[in-house]
């Protein structure tokens, strides 16, 4: 059977060579180890695994559906470990959930984890979620129900207690090659000159100092997550080889974390440098050679032209899937300021895109919120970066008089105005503030705006993603300031434990939980049923005369749908240049004659018509 092996990277050997020697030049010689890698992992993969990679083959889009409906969680507050959530799979299933993201679950030093994102065994489970076979039961389960899998990689860094870690603190030399290592401060303090901080109040600089060896490391996220040298072949073989060790335990979707940060150079920003685009080509090669039916997914947390350039071209794709984090800051954006033209100009940017981009859309995700908009966009309305940012900020932390939203700020760094924003989305929407205070009229408004938004992500092009409670409106988990391994990272706002007594709810119709449910439950079916939904439908917005009513376009096989979604609390009136009769997919109206529609307060419709 290593025909099929040798036949794929036949097919690719040229390539993968020529980046090969690109990246690791007079290093030709360590490539065939990365061959008999790659190789050894083919061998190692399951039957089960090919069968499912050959059908993957011959039908590349395979994920691409509009049924597909993603959910993330962390498996200790969701169900406390991983058979937990094989108990759990019923309940996916009800929440139409059939890709399922798995936050980070490998072993990881308690109070130095970074929520597990610092790792110290790529092929360990944290002991307290199970182990490895459980790991492969969960997705072997999944696999049966036609849920696929994903999985963060974090291949940016170790955490400080990964065996090559301690081998270099042990003083062996091979393991400091691994890292970043310097004898003193000079070559540190020139890189922090061009270098930003990713966590400037919480973990600040770039380098730690490390006493035992006093030397200086790498370390761009926290002090513990050391950075990993990729100029370094063997990093890139034993890394690639703990991916595919991985996917061979049938992971379906490999999470690029932090990606854009993976090469380093002395006087750059050390951000999406072009050896980051060759060695994710690299990585797309080697899992279309060992693992095709494995995707890639890539954490690429930048401004949009940053973005789509991690598609790579169609002759030389990178990732398969990227997250439309433009526009989820901007959707949150526009629920602040009720005025939707900054997020129609980010929409036509992303409908200007090929339609083989795949876009996981989300409205939030276990991380903060950075305002990273098109401040030079925003300005001609005269709003400028950082007083928008603080407005934004104390809009979303209630600090405003008027506003329900409850969040927390993350990295407040008052030097440069630049905080990001915690908190669930219902919260964020109100819901918190609403239910303290026993207002009926500010509840209904809470799950009007979270409804509306979720309607507005779900008929954007591309894989909606939900984050698990915010379908049925889980809020803030303000006792993490209690636990001091918590304390000190604002994200826990909204990582709480999942509130399986709330998610009971769910099937009494007047509930909160119910309403939301249920609501959500309508929409996603309303997708998965309608063909203007696919991911190659035509895609645009419209200008409806009203800067509140956000106007999307879709068209495909003769069907054109309009989304209409009021962005304000107040009722919106919204011109369109129509004048044929549509069915509103909802059902909620009649609406034979659209040219103008009154929208109450968060008020969205999807109108169809054939044409
Ligand atoms: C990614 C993760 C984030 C983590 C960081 C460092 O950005 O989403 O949670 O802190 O990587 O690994």
């Amino acid at each position: 059977m290593n025909e099929e092996f040798q036949t794929r990277l036949a097919s690719r050997y040229d390539e993968l060579r020529q980046l090969y020697c690109a990246l690791y030049p007079g290093r030709e010689d360590t490539l065939p180890q990365l061959l008999s890698a790659m190789e050894g992992m083919y061998r190692a993969r399951s039957e089960d695994l090919k069968r499912s990679d050959r059908q993957r083959e011959s039908d590349p889009g395979w994920y691409r559906s509009r049924e597909r409906l993603g959910m993330m969680l962390y498996v200790k507050p969701f169900a406390g470990d991983l058979n937990g959530v094989r108990d759990r799979l019923d309940y996916l299933r009800e929440c139409g959930v059939n890709y399922l993201h798995l936050m980070p679950l490998l072993e990881s030093p308690r109070g130095r984890s970074d929520g597990g994102y610092a790792v110290s065994d790529f092929r360990r489970v944290q002991p307290e979620l199970g182990t490895m076979d459980d790991l492969e039961a969960l997705t072997g389960d999944c696999r049966r129900r036609g849920i696929s899998v994903c999985l963060d990689f974090v291949m940016n860094h170790t955490s400080e207690d990964h065996e090559w870690a301690r081998r270099a603190r042990a003083g062996e030399r091979e393991y400091q090659e691994r890292y970043f290592f310097y004898d003193s401060w000079d070559i540190p303090n020139l890189y922090e000159q061009t270098v930003p901080q990713v966590f400037p109040t919480d973990a600040p600089g770039n380098f730690t100092w490390q006493e035992e060896l006093g030397k200086v490391v790498m370390t761009t996220f926290y002090p513990y997550q050391w950075d990993l040298n990729y100029a370094n072949p063997t990093v890139f073989r034993e890394m690639t080889e703990n991916l595919l060790f991985l996917t061979n335990r049938g992971i379906d979707v490999i999470r690029l974390d932090a990606v854009p940060y993976i090469w380093k150079q002395l006087g750059t920003n050390c951000r999406n440098l072009p050896q980051v685009h060759t060695l994710v080509r690299m990585l797309r090669i080697v899992t279309e050679i060992v693992c095709p039916g494995v995707l890639l997914l890539g954490e690429v947390v930048m401004e949009p032209a940053l973005v789509a350039p991690y598609f790579g071209t169609p002759e030389r794709p990178e990732c398969h899937m990227l997250y439309n984090v433009t526009a989820m800051c901007t959707t949150w954006h526009t629920a602040a300021t009720h005025d939707v033209r900054l997020l129609r100009h980010q929409l036509n940017q992303v409908a200007a895109l090929p339609k083989g981009y795949t876009f996981q859309n989300y409205l939030r995700c276990h991380d903060d919120i950075g305002w990273g908009l098109d401040y030079p966009f925003l300005s001609q309305f005269g709003m400028g970066e950082v007083p928008h940012k603080r407005f934004l900020n104390d809009y979303f932390t209630g600090k405003l008089p008027y506003g329900a939203s409850r969040g927390t700020l993350y990295n407040d760094d008052e030097r440069l105005g630049d905080a990001r924003l915690c908190g669930t989305t219902a919260s964020l929407c109100g819901l918190e503030t609403a239910l303290e205070t026993g207002s009926a009229a500010m509840t209904e408004q809470a799950l009007s705006l979270d409804l509306m938004l979720h309607a507005c992500m779900l008929s954007q092009s591309g894989i909606p993603v939900l984050y698990a409670g915010d379908e049925v409106g889980q809020r803030n988990d303000w006792a993490y300031l209690d636990d001091p391994e918590k304390a000190g990272d604002s994200r826990y706002l909204h990582r709480g434990d999942f509130r399986w007594d709330e998610a009971e709810l769910r099937n009494e119709p007047d509930t909160v939980q119910g309403r939301l449910f249920r609501g959500l439950e309508r929409l996603e079916a309303v997708r998965r049923s309608a063909p203007v939904f696919d991911a190659d439908a035509e895609f645009w917005t419209v200008d409806a005369g009203n800067h509140a009513v956000l106007v999307l376009g879709r068209y495909k096989n003769g069907e054109k749908l309009y989304g209409l979604y009021n962005f304000s609390p107040e009722p919106q009136k919204a011109w369109l240049d129509e004048t044929g009769a549509y069915t509103d997919l909802l059902g909620q109206r009649q609406a034979d004659n659209p040219g103008v529609l009154t929208l109450g307060g968060y008020e969205f419709l999807w109108l169809t018509r054939r044409v």
